[in-house]
């Protein structure tokens, strides 16, 4: 056998382990307000202890474990860094960092995880009770769907203004929360009709986990900015939800959002 087919079967084997491969956070490990870094710290695409993580670490692991382009991981890479505290010349950060309120990418009106202010600062937690609001639109149905998924993103919205006194709703915070209904009907679907088995989104948020064992594989098409731009777009024709005003929905708007700007001004603003 050559070197290189040595190296090949190696590679392919250790893939393949981390698709097979789960356990959840130990003691020591930390985790993120997101399912999708979790679920890659998880199966070991990611370090298992969720630190240190680096650009080129996540451009790796969001390739390799689901297919999403180095051009989304750069961006939203940026943003990770930027959360560091107290260090915005940071190198690599910790998924922990990532649970800040309102900066530079955690939010109000998760599908699956509470309000910073209405759970005590719990803002990183997975809830079952809210995502449970979300799997209710799908009721009855085997598949998501952009129809669905845009209502039930949008549900998230109006229940959250109306009961959270300290709702946050920024033109960046539009983009990053349909953002993230896009990504799960992508990864756990296709990036372009957003048609996800709810199974695997079950497993997905609920456990952390890619549904590798239920018969899951990575997209064959890539998830990028420009299949997100326009999951986005579909999204919001869908629910009529009103676009903020002076907001456009472009790859460029999207680069600074997921990247932690507001996508109006450009400036890197700390909500309150
Ligand atoms: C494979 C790539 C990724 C996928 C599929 C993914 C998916 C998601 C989804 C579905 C959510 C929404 C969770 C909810 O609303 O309950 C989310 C939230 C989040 N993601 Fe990711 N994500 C990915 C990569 C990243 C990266 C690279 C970062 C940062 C470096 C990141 C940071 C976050 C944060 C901070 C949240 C919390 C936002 C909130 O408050 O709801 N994600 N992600």
């Amino acid at each position: 056998m050559s070197r290189v087919t040595v190296l090949l079967l190696a590679l392919s084997l250790s893939a393949a382990q981390n698709f097979s491969t789960w356990s959840p956070p130990g003691p020591g490990d930390v985790r993120s307000p997101c399912p999708g870094l979790n679920s890659l710290a998880n199966h070991g695409f990611l370090p298992h202890n969720g630190k240190g993580l680096t650009v080129p670490i996540l451009i790796k692991a969001l390739n390799d474990g689901m297919n999403v382009g180095a051009d989304f991981a750069t961006v939203i890479g940026g943003a990770g860094l930027l959360s560091v505290p107290g260090n915005l010349l940071a190198t690599s950060f910790d998924l922990d960092n990532l649970d800040e309120h309102n900066f530079p990418i955690e939010h109000d009106a998760s599908l699956s995880r509470a309000d910073c202010y209405e759970n005590n600062g719990d803002n990183y937690s997975f809830n079952q009770t809210i995502f449970d609001t979300v799997l209710a639109y799908y009721d009855g149905m085997n598949e998501t769907s952009i129809q669905v998924a845009a209502k039930a993103k949008y549900n998230r919205v109006t229940t959250e203004e109306k009961r959270d006194p300290k709702f946050t709703y920024t033109p960046q915070q539009f983009i990053l929360s349909y953002g993230e209904t896009a990504l799960y009907i992508s990864v756990m679907g296709d990036p372009i009709y957003g048609v996800a088995p709810i199974e695997y989104v079950k497993i997905f948020f609920e456990q952390e986990r890619l549904p590798y064992a239920e018969g899951w594989r990575p997209p064959t098409t890539q998830t990028n900015l420009l299949t997100l731009g326009d999951m986005i777009l579909a999204l919001n024709a869908a629910n009529g939800e009103e676009i903020p005003e002076g907001l456009e929905i472009t790859t460029n708007t999207l680069k600074l959002a997921f990247g932690g700007y507001d996508p109006i001004t450009g400036l890197l603003s700390h909500a309150l």
